[in-house]
Parts: structure tokens; sequence; C-alpha cells
């Protein structure tokens, strides 16, 4: 019984040597620790024996096993150092290797020209202003001398945020351009509530308002329901058409290049008198006549014209006073002309393909 004890240890341990992954020692384990191991066949042979062998066998057996749970513990280490060995070797990161370049943001491309227009104003004196896009029917149309059912209100059709008001009078919408700011400006400087007599010397004033716009209209490739203006606001004592006229020229040159050319079509807005429609002498064809331009060698580019005495009145500025012009140009317009983009719901289609054009 003894030398069976020595033969199934020297079987057990030259096994164990062999296993070589978690596997095997497992079936190694169930064998050799088991329930039906051969180490506990012969306990259950133990009363077989004689008597006297009895303890010397009994001991002997539970040293093996002993010994056996050590060695496993041991072959169980060695195989987990391996395989943690083998991994690190098979997963060996290259550190030498370039790293993958992130992918960087970008500025959109309207963003773009607003930053581009922001900048040449500024360099001629402008100041950057914002005014809020959530406005007041008063703001957008009345104090720009659109009272309500005034036709010209029809150019503009609006998202109403709230069509009536506690005391019934002035409902919210969504500006539909960014001429309001015209009025919040001229009350920033003049300090004018609305009411009561007008401020003595209101300062002279220069800005710019670009900002998203709003209106409630069919979407097509030439129209959408949002986009941006820059609006435009200088007043002050003897401002007249001239500098208007040459501002805007100054503007061109600066936007579009030293050759460009603008004119001036008479035209009607209610917040300005008189008021143009300026064009940029096509930058694409340099006047010639191309599909963009639709042969005409002009591109219209702004609405713009001289403040009207309500709408000075309105800012807390004296018309008899003062005098200042204005204008409204919209920046997506220009960069499809700029970049010859056919379709201005690209801009907010959120399509990366064209995003990173840019
Ligand atoms: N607010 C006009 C529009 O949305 C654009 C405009 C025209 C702005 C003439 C002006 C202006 O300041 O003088 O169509």
């Amino acid at each position: 019984m003894l030398e069976e004890l020595e033969q199934i240890r020297a079987e057990a341990l030259a096994k164990l040597a062999e296993a070589n992954d978690a596997k095997a020692l497992e079936a190694w384990r169930v064998a050799y620790l088991g329930r039906k191991s051969p180490l506990k066949q012969v306990f259950t042979q133990m009363g077989k024996l004689p008597p006297e062998e009895r303890p010397l066998v009994g001991k002997r057996t539970n040293e093996i096993r002993r010994e056996f749970e050590a060695a496993y513990e041991e072959r169980a280490a060695a195989i987990r150092q391996a395989e943690l060995r083998r991994a690190l070797a098979e997963e060996r990161l290259d550190v030498t290797l370039p790293g993958r370049k992130p992918a960087p943001g970008r500025l959109h491309p309207v963003t773009q020209t607003i930053r581009r227009i922001s900048e040449i104003f500024a360099e001629m004196g402008f100041q950057v202003l914002r005014s809020r896009e959530v406005e007041t029917d008063e703001y957008n149309f009345q104090l720009l001398n659109i009272p309500p059912h005034h036709p010209a209100r029809e150019m503009q059709d609006t998202f109403y945020v709230k069509t009536q008001t506690e005391d019934d009078t002035y409902p919210v919408v969504l500006r539909t351009h960014t001429s309001p700011g015209q009025i919040h400006a001229m009350r920033m400087m003049s300090g004018y509530t609305g009411e009561g007599p007008l401020p003595e010397n209101p300062p002279p004033l220069r800005v710019i308002l670009p900002g998203m716009v709003y209106r409630y209209e069919q979407i097509t490739a030439r129209s959408e329901i949002q986009f941006t203006q820059v609006e435009g606001l200088a007043v002050g004592h003897n401002i007249t058409f001239s500098d208007l006229k040459g501002t805007l020229a100054d503007f061109a040159r600066r936007m579009f290049g030293p050759e460009a050319r603008v004119r001036f079509r008479a035209s009607h807005f209610p917040f300005t008198e008189p008021s143009a429609e300026v064009d940029v002498e096509c930058f694409l064809c340099g006047g010639k006549g191309c599909n963009v331009c639709k042969h005409t060698g002009w591109l219209e580019i702004l609405g713009a014209g001289m403040v009207h005495p309500v709408v000075l009145r309105n800012g807390g500025y004296d018309p008899e006073k003062y005098s200042g012009f204005a204008f409204g140009m919209g920046p997506e317009r220009i960069t499809m002309l700029r970049h010859y983009i056919e379709d201005i719901r690209y801009f907010w289609s959120g399509d990366l393909r064209f995003l990173e054009q840019f």
C-alpha cells in the first residue's frame, strides 16, 4: 500500500509539472485533490489493511495530500506569473510610435465670416455689441418705425413666443432682424428709457451688432428659418450719406479685395430714410458677368440708409441735433458667395463633410 502511495505521488507530481495553463491545472486539482482522487481511494480502502499498517499509511497519505496542496499552490502561482508575462509581452505598447492626431475643432464658416466682418469694423472704430434674440414686438418693430399692421411686417414673417402679454401690448417674438439692437445700443449710450424729455448731450456711437435672427419661412436652398445678420450703426453730429458710402466702400475693399467696388440702389426700409440696397462688384468674375452674379456683374450684400428721425428719437437722440447711418448684412450670403456654396441649408445640416472644408 505504501508503495502504491509513492507511485501515486510520483505520477501526480510529474503530471503537475506538465500542467502549463490554468485549465490543465484545474484538471489536475480535480484529479488529485478532488473527491475521486487516488488518495481518497486509499483512505476508503484503509479498512482492508492489517491494523498495524493503518497509522503508517494514514500518516503518509496525509503528508502527500499536504504536499500536493503546496505543490498545487506553487504551480498555480507560477502559471499566473507566466500568463502575466505572456500578456505583457503580447500586448506591449510601443511608446515610441507617434500618437494619433486628435481631430481639431474648427470655427463654423459663418462664424469665420462674422469674425472677419467684426475685425474690419473694429479697425474702423466700431464697437462690437450683442443684443437679445428673444425680443419684444416693440423693439423688433414699433420702435423701428414699423407700427402694428404696417405692410413692411410682411417682409418678415415672425415667430411669436407670446402673442399676448399681461398688459396686452407687446407680444414677444424671436427677432426677425438685428435692427432692434440699434435701439438697445442708442438707449445704452444715451440712458434714455423711452419716456420723458430726450437726454441733453448723449455721446456719439459707432457699433456693430452680429447675431442670430429668425424668420417663419419655408426652408429652401436660398432661405432658412434661422440665420445671422450683422447690424451696423453710427450716430453723431453731421454724419452724412457720404460717411455711409465711404464706410461701406472701405468695408468692401477690406473684405473682398482692393479692387472691390460698391454701388447703391435706392430702396425702402421703414427705419431708414433715405434707404439703399448695396451691391458689391462680383468678386468672382471681376464684374464681367458669371453664373453667381447672374451675369449682372453685381452681388447684393446689404441694406442700409440714414437712420430715420423717429428711430433716432426712440433711441434718445434728438434728430434736430444728431444724424446717423445704419446697415444690415447677411454673413450667410457673403459666405456662400465667397465659397460658391449653392444651398444655405448646408450651414445647419451639421454635416462634417461640409463643415470640414473650412
Ligand atoms: N433689418 C433689415 C432686414 O432684416 C436689414 C437692414 C436694412 C438693416 C437697412 C439696416 C438698414 O440697418 O439700414 O432686412
